[in-house]
């Protein structure tokens, strides 16, 4: 009979050893410590053998029924300590560390324009978007480049082949968010103030600062009264909210056809400092936008009278914003899909 006891012992913490969850468990202390259990049977018939053996048997009986006792509670405590049971077979430790899942973020350039935006919202400017397919009517004529006129050498242009019924109304990847200028005058009387951001495109080689597909913000306020100190100050307290109030700001003379006068704001190299560096070709300045007030003639082709209205417009390159707030040295890392880059941000 003892050698029953000792099998049952040895059976029984093999087969506890296997149990993997509390249902299993509980099968396990019926099985052995329940009332009609494989060990209760043996204490209960003890009463059969002689009182030596009953003596020997019973005391081994009693530490054995001790030991399952202890080795039953440590199993469900741990268990229960971090275990799930999942479809009353399997469990799932919640104890373990997880695998690690990896958030996706948005795109620089986005949360760059979405910070744009938001300046000029708060400044009273309504956000509008126009096609990045456009006629060369909205991208050139209309902003006074009209077919050979030279100033639209200063945009690469990508045609897009092809023709509608009148045969003669070329189509292009817009160069430049100015068309938005024109289809919002052209609909609506002033008072205007809008911004338009959007891809542009420039059939041109890629360096550090130039991309041939990049973003622009167009600005355009047009009402009575609006002078070139309107321009400056706006842009002045763009530049402050955005980059803080110890970073320079240039404005210098430029020509664009639908502005007069016509201005480039350039701001200072964060990576040098002004000294010069491969990122500002050496000039200490990186220009991020071009602006000016808008031309009479582009107002009276648009039936907004120049004698009553004038207006302001600037154009800005959107990733040159983030390459000089953090110091980026190349315009390329932005579209070349490269994680280690884009997690930065
Ligand atoms: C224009 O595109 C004008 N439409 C801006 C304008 C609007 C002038 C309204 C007057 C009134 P420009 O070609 O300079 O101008 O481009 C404006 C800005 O876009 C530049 O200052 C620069 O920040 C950015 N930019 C120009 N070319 C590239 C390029 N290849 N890659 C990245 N950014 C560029």
């Amino acid at each position: 009979m003892l050698n029953q006891v000792e099998e049952l012992a040895s059976k029984a913490l093999d087969e506890l050893a296997k149990v993997t969850n509390v249902n299993e468990l509980e099968a396990w202390r019926i099985r052995y410590l329940g009332r009609k259990g494989n060990l209760t049977q043996i204490l209960r018939s003890l009463a059969t053998v002689s009182l030596d053996k009953r003596r020997e048997v019973g005391a081994r009986a009693n530490e054995l029924k001790n030991s399952l006792d202890t080795a039953f509670n440590e199993k469900k405590a741990e268990l229960e300590s971090g275990s799930i049971l999942i479809s009353g077979r399997e469990t799932l430790d919640v104890t373990l560390p997880g695998q690690q899942i990896s958030l996706g973020r948005l795109h620089p350039t986005t949360q760059i324009l979405e910070e744009i935006c938001d300046i000029f919202v708060s400044m009273g400017f309504q956000v509008v978007e126009g096609p990045e397919v456009e006629w060369d009517y909205y991208n050139f004529e209309a902003l006074n480049m009209p077919a050979d006129h030279p100033a639209r050498d200063m945009f690469a242009t990508l045609w897009v082949d092809f023709k509608d019924k009148t045969g003669d109304r070329p189509m292009l990847l817009r160069t430049h968010t100015s068309p938005v200028q024109i289809r919002v005058m052209e609909k609506t009387p002033p008072p205007i103030r809008i911004i338009a951001p959007g891809r542009v495109y420039r059939y041109e080689a890629t360096d550090a600062t130039h991309e041939w597909m990049f973003y622009q913000i167009e600005g355009l306020a047009v009402d009575k009264n609006i002078t070139l100190a309107d321009l400056k100050g706006t842009l002045f307290e763009f530049a402050r909210r955005l980059f803080g109030e110890d970073r320079k700001c240039r404005f210098r003379c430029d020509y664009f056809p639908f502005v007069e006068p016509g201005v480039e704001v350039a701001i200072d190299c964060l990576v040098c400092r002004g000294a010069g560096c491969r990122l500002c070709g050496n000039s200490g300045w990186i220009e991020i936008l071009g602006a000016g007030m808008v031309h009479p003639e582009v107002l009276r082709r648009l039936g907004i009278d120049p004698q009553i209205y004038s207006g302001f417009a600037f154009g800005m390159g959107v990733e040159r914003i983030p390459i000089l707030r953090y110091g980026i040295d190349d315009i390329r890392l932005f579209y070349s899909n490269d994680l280690r880059f884009l997690k930065q941000f």
